[in-house]
């Protein structure tokens, strides 16, 4: 017997593009060179525990260059992503100045680190407030210490159904 159909229903889907390349030799310079600088800057992680160091850096519209890293601590749930730090800084710094893209590469001191990796959940979700806040999308580079880079348009494309303060009103 074929289910019942409820007229009242209707089936959606949710899909986003995206770009992969295979390594940074294609990338857009400026975006090459922001995710040079984020490689670079997992040194400054402080991650004594997970020896995971991940490292974002942001480009404003206004043309700032931020950096943030992970910064853990001996009672782990203190401990800080680096899309977290870079966010609290840019709005401490630059809280009118939206960001245009942010670059985030990661070190795993123990094992691999050519694979992207993207943002956590809680990061995903102050990303999306950032851009809600002011009204501009965020692009995102993601990638390794080598290896392929995906490029996204939004971090929203991260979250869909994402709790907002219009969800507050
Ligand atoms: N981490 C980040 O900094 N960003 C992410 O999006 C994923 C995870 C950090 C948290 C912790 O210090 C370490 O990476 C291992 O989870």
């Amino acid at each position: 017997m074929s289910p019942k159909v409820n007229e009242a229903m209707a089936t959606h889907q949710h899909q986003f593009d995206f770009d992969i390349y295979d390594d940074d030799h294609e990338l857009p310079e400026a975006d090459r060179f922001l995710l040079h600088k984020a490689r670079e800057h997992t040194s400054n992680a402080y991650a004594p525990y997970s020896h995971f160091r991940v490292a974002a850096v942001a480009r404003t519209i206004g043309g700032h260059i931020v950096k943030g890293t992970n910064q853990e601590n001996a009672s782990y749930p203190v401990g800080i992503c680096a899309e977290r730090v870079l966010l609290s800084t840019l709005s401490s710094l630059y809280p009118d100045d939206p960001i245009e893209t942010i670059a985030i590469s990661y070190h795993n001191v123990e094992g691999d680190s050519d694979n992207p990796a993207s943002p956590c959940g809680l990061c995903r979700q102050s990303l999306v407030e950032y851009e809600y806040r002011l009204h501009h999308p965020i692009r995102l580079v993601l990638a390794g210490q080598e290896g392929k880079v995906l490029v996204l348009k939004k971090a929203k494309d991260l979250l869909p159904f994402t709790f907002t303060p219009d969800d507050l009103k």
